[in-house]
């Protein structure tokens, strides 16, 4: 019988009342698992016993809370083949940069086991005699997570892990198309010894799940990455159930190719940026504002180069773009690809390719001839599909990058020194990249953008303390 993956509630796991198949995009006869969809009841369960162990965590030692994220990170890294070949096998993502993904995740159980142990505060001089003011940072209390199927264990890490870290306890909802990976992580914090109730996992659709958590009246707060469209949503819900809310939308990224570009380079990020992960990355370049000097010699190599680049199975050794996610996922992207070519774009590749198993397979679409005002160039297309924009120099280029409702990642090809130090100044974005791909981040920095692309404070590295704490003031008055 196929395994059935249940529910994690006040330290038991619980079996759902329903299941569903999660079933790979790679091979459609391949199902990973059965996994329990969780209802309103069960989110109930969940934050109550989320309440209760803060009561204890919130108490528990920096120690404590080191030592059991940093087994966790440890067992992470120690399982990181295994896990990955899960993370293919679910999500689609081509298994070498799955071990990457698994291997940022355990590193980021590790950076913030050593964040639990920093937390530091300030003490202050007060404008009044014989007073002294200390600022300390509290955590908020109990924290729902809703996190996106495109990264299905380093996403849930960077939330669970300073979640915990600043002593919060949490509800996570994974995506309902890549459960395993956020179950596995669950298993593994359980084997840590994290107390029952600090971390409980209710697996199921967002309108049932999802929406639960947000209006829950036990929930402190909400951290969200997904569509722009739900994090709108789930914006002026938290506002309206008072909740501190922060969400990772969409993008639009631009990444500039100038004329004194290396080209080889342009390429290399221009292609790792648009198409590695199928494409499937909020950060992903999907904007490529070439200069006229460079754009027939840039456009001809990136060609060649898509020529090179192996759709197959996930699991598949020489695959480098693996499949897209699922059949609306799918439909999406070709739907794009004719509104592109309808709009006047010309479209090298993006078509639907036969491979050894039965899946969701897309080869790599450019898309050349655009301008920025096409549809192609203002939504999020979330596959592999990326466009160039012609301009005749780099004020333009620019002009390009910021017209956008979007501000997450812009990137920069060029080897002069004056315009890229212009372009970080200049590019309204939440994070620059010059001469690398608007994709692929560290661990141990901030994470987020601008405009309609983020809210709320910062993802990642010793800013993720801004959300996942409070700041309290006391005054003291020594007598
Ligand atoms: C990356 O580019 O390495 O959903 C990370 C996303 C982002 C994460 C991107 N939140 O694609």
């Amino acid at each position: 019988m196929m395994k059935q993956y249940k529910n994690y509630i006040a330290g038991d796991w619980v079996p759902g009342s329903d299941y569903v198949p999660n079933v790979s995009p790679s091979d459609l006869d391949d199902v990973v698992g059965e996994f329990a969809r969780g209802t309103e009841q069960d989110v109930v369960g969940a934050t109550a016993a989320a309440r209760e162990a803060y009561r204890s965590w919130r108490e528990a030692t920096p120690q404590q809370r080191f030592d059991v994220l940093d087994t966790a990170g440890g067992q992470i890294l120690a399982r990181r083949v295994e896990l990955a070949r899960l993370l293919a096998r679910e999500e689609g993502k081509p298994v070498g940069e799955a071990v990457s993904e698994v291997v940022r995740a355990g590193q980021i159980f590790k950076f913030f086991a050593g964040e639990a142990v920093r937390s530091t505060g300030d003490v202050i001089a007060s404008v009044r005699p014989n007073m002294t003011v200390e600022m300390t940072r509290e955590p908020l209390g109990v924290v729902g997570l809703i996190t996106p199927w495109n990264f299905p264990i380093a996403i849930p890490a960077w939330k669970i892990a300073p979640a915990l870290a600043f002593g919060n306890t949490v509800v996570i909802k994974p995506a309902d198309l890549v459960p395993a990976c956020t179950w596995e992580l669950v298993s593994i914090l359980e084997q840590a010894g994290l107390p029952k109730g600090a971390l409980n996992l209710v697996m199921g659709t967002g309108s049932v799940v999802g929406s639960a958590l947000i209006q829950s009246p036990e929930v402190d707060a909400i951290s969200f990455t997904g569509s722009v469209g739900v994090g709108r949503n789930i914006m002026v819900q938290c506002a309206q159930t008072h909740k501190r809310v922060q969400a990772e939308m969409g993008g639009k990224n631009p990444m500039v190719v100038l004329d004194d570009a290396d080209l080889d380079t342009a390429v290399s990020a221009c292609v790792n940026g648009a198409y590695f992960s199928t494409g499937q990355r909020c950060t992903a370049s999907s904007r490529l504002i070439v200069t006229e000097g460079i754009h027939d010699r840039f456009v001809a190599a990136v060609q060649e180069r898509l020529g090179t680049l192996h759709v197959g199975h996930a699991l598949d050794d020489d695959t480098i773009i693996g499949p897209v996610v699922d059949q609306r996922q799918l439909d999406q992207d070709l739907s794009y690809i004719s509104i592109a070519a309808e709009e006047g774009g010309q479209v090298i590749g993006g078509e639907v390719v036969e491979c050894r198993t039965n899946g969701f397979y897309l080869s790599p679409a450019l898309v050349t001839g655009t301008t920025n005002d096409m549809r192609i160039n203002r939504e999020e297309v979330f596959g592999p599909v990326a466009s160039v924009v012609q301009v005749p120099n780099y004020d333009a280029a620019l002009v390009a990058v910021n017209d956008t409702e979007f501000g997450l990642s812009a990137g920069i090809c060029s080897t002069s020194l004056s315009r890229t130090s212009h372009f970080k100044r200049h590019a309204r974005a939440g994070m620059v990249m010059v001469n690398a791909p608007t994709a692929g981040v560290d661990y141990h920095v901030a994470f987020g953008g601008t405009k309609g692309s983020s809210y709320g404070p910062r993802e990642q590295g010793s800013y993720a303390r801004d959300f996942y704490t409070t700041v309290k003031t006391t005054y003291v008055n020594p007598g």
